[in-house]
């Protein structure tokens, strides 16, 4: 498990992960492709867009085979709570942020099956 691999040698040497912490997230291999979403929604976020490696971008810090997940806790883990990019290009996909497809558009969809609020969801990718 790719989980695995990733965090034996970060709790062994921690030090030299913290020396590496950019890299860290390149050691993760990612090889299933994104899976197959619904189409795009007008007025919503784009979908089917890398996670850029550039500035503006915060770069996810744990995977496994499928996706990519930003390890806001720490224990290594994706948890329903952590924002997601899949496939080994890092695609934003509906599961990036939802955490299941909301059976209807309605207000209660979208406080049931955000992955966060969206207060802090945006900026768990994007770095302002
Ligand atoms: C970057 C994060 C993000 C992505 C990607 C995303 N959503 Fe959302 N979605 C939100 C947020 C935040 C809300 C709540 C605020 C709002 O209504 O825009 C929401 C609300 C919704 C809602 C309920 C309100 C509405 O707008 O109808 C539906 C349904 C929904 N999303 C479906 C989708 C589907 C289907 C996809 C993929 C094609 C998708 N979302 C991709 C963040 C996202
Ligand atoms: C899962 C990661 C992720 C999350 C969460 C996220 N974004 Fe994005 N966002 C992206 C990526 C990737 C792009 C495409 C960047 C590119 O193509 O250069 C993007 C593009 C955008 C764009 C430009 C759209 C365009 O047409 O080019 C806007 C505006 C934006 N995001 C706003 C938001 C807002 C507002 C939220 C919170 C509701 C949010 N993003 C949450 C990853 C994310």
């Amino acid at each position: 498990m790719a989980i695995r691999v990733w965090l034996l040698p970060s709790l062994l040497v921690p030090l030299t992960v913290l020396a590496l912490s950019s890299g860290v997230a390149a050691q993760c291999q990612v090889g299933i492709a994104a899976p197959p979403t619904e189409p795009e929604r007008p007025n919503h976020h784009p979908i089917g867009r890398s996670l850029p490696l550039a500035a503006d971008f915060r770069q996810p810090d744990g995977c496994t085979d499928a996706f990519w997940f930003f390890d806001d806790d720490r224990d290594g883990k994706p948890d329903r709570a952590e924002t997601r990019v899949f496939g080994p290009d890092r695609q934003v996909i509906c599961a990036s942020c939802h955490d299941a497809m909301p059976p209807a558009d309605s207000a209660v969809a979208t406080q049931t099956y955000l992955r966060r609020d969206p207060a802090t969801l945006c900026l768990t990718c994007h770095a302002l």
